[in-house]
């Protein structure tokens, strides 16, 4: 395949508002080294880690919502997923479908030619169990909103699908990260799943992750969206954040508690959350998307027996696990819309504002 030497790409180049991207179409092509790839990028979604890493919200000097605008005071040694600065310039994306087209030296040659994915958690492939020693792509290294990316020839799962590229470029962020939240909070076909943000990438993967496992759902969403979130049978659904959620859900699924909250959302309804949960529930978060300071009574935590888990590096089965559910058709991609690298401004813009329900993709 004659390969160019620059491509097209959007670039981070600094901490800030949706400024600091750039797009350009000089960037050089990467070489893959001796143990990586080079994929075609056929598409590639977007997820608010890209959000969050560009306007550093990850820093502990941050205590408010995801926004997208610019942070007034964002701390440099902390800016980013991992509590350690990142270098610039940055291409971002995490969820990068596309084609083998070229290998390195010591890579799997197998892989060329090959439609894959890529897991997004970069490991020490000599140490791949060690959470210390990871990285993610689109931040730690270049990721996929460009034409070509590099990844290490083990992070990728080959896919075997009749979905096209932007409907695969939905999975890698969001159904890992839901697959180790429910993994985390062991859940099962006897548990009741309260899904917050149950709209959102990580929240239309937890219900259809859950419904894998055999538990009933029960999810919390705007209304707009709750006729497209009817199309993957929760038992119920209700308002983002009901007055008297114990009440809501005495109503629609006839008891006033659940066996476990997997949360993405956070923010001042974590104690109303918390108190939904039967005695010995467990809790289980990834996300805080409308703030990461929240309340709690202790007397809540010890006197009803629970469990909290935080879950963000996955152990390698997990990416595996997908790939397998993906290929076997038990998962429904949820495709809010697409588009073009070249209007990546209005793209993240569109994900911000969250007028969509599941997965907004872009493609190069
Ligand atoms: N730890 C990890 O590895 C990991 C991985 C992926 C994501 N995350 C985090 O998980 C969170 C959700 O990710 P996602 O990809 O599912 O996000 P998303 O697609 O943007 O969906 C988030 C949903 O949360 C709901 N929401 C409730 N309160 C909100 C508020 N104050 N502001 C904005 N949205 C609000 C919105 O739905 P309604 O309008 O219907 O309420 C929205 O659709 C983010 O914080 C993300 O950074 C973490």
């Amino acid at each position: 395949m004659n390969i160019p030497s620059t491509m097209r790409a959007v670039v981070l180049t600094g901490h800030g508002g949706p400024e600091v991207l750039e797009f350009r179409d000089d960037c050089p092509v990467p070489e893959p080294g001796p143990d990586q790839v080079l994929i075609k990028v056929g598409a590639c979604g977007m997820n608010n880690t890209d959000v969050n890493t560009r306007s550093g919200w990850y820093s502990k000097t941050v205590t408010g919502a995801t926004s997208g605008d610019a942070l007034p005071k964002v701390d440099d040694e902390d800016p980013s997923w991992g509590g350690a600065p990142i270098s610039f310039p940055r291409i971002q994306g995490a969820d990068a479908v596309g084609t083998v087209v070229a290998l390195g030296a010591d890579a799997n040659p197998s892989l060329l030619g090959k439609r894959v994915m890529v897991d997004c958690w970069l490991r020490d492939w000599n140490d791949p169990l060690n959470k210390d020693k990871t990285g993610y792509f689109g931040s730690e290294c270049d990721g996929g909103f460009a034409e070509y990316a590099v990844a290490h020839h083990r992070n990728l799962g080959v896919i075997e699908s009749p979905l096209s590229d932007a409907e695969l470029a939905t999975f890698s962020c969001s159904y890992s990260t839901a697959e180790g939240m429910l993994s985390r909070a062991n859940v099962g076909k006897d548990d009741t799943v309260l899904v917050t943000g149950a709209s959102g990438g990580v929240g239309s993967a937890l219900i259809q992750l859950a419904h894998r496992r055999g538990a009933r759902v029960v999810c919390l969403a705007s209304e707009a969206k709750h006729a497209d979130l009817a199309k993957l049978s929760p038992a119920a659904i209700l308002p983002r954040s009901p007055g008297n959620l114990k009440a809501a859900l005495q109503q629609s699924i006839g008891q006033s508690t659940v066996s476990v909250v997997a949360d993405i959302v956070g923010g001042t309804y974590f104690p109303t959350l918390i108190d939904a949960l039967e005695r010995g529930g467990r809790y289980t978060c990834s996300g805080a998307i409308a703030g990461p300071i929240v309340e709690l009574d202790l007397r809540t935590l010890y006197l009803r027996d629970l469990t909290f888990t935080g879950s963000t590096v996955l152990p390698p089965h997990i990416f595996k696990d997908l790939v397998g559910y993906i290929t076997r058709g038990e998962l429904r991609p949820m495709l809010a819309a697409t588009y073009p690298l070249s209007d990546f401004h209005n793209a993240q813009a569109a994900f911000i504002y969250k007028a969509h329900t599941g997965n907004i993709v872009v493609v190069p």
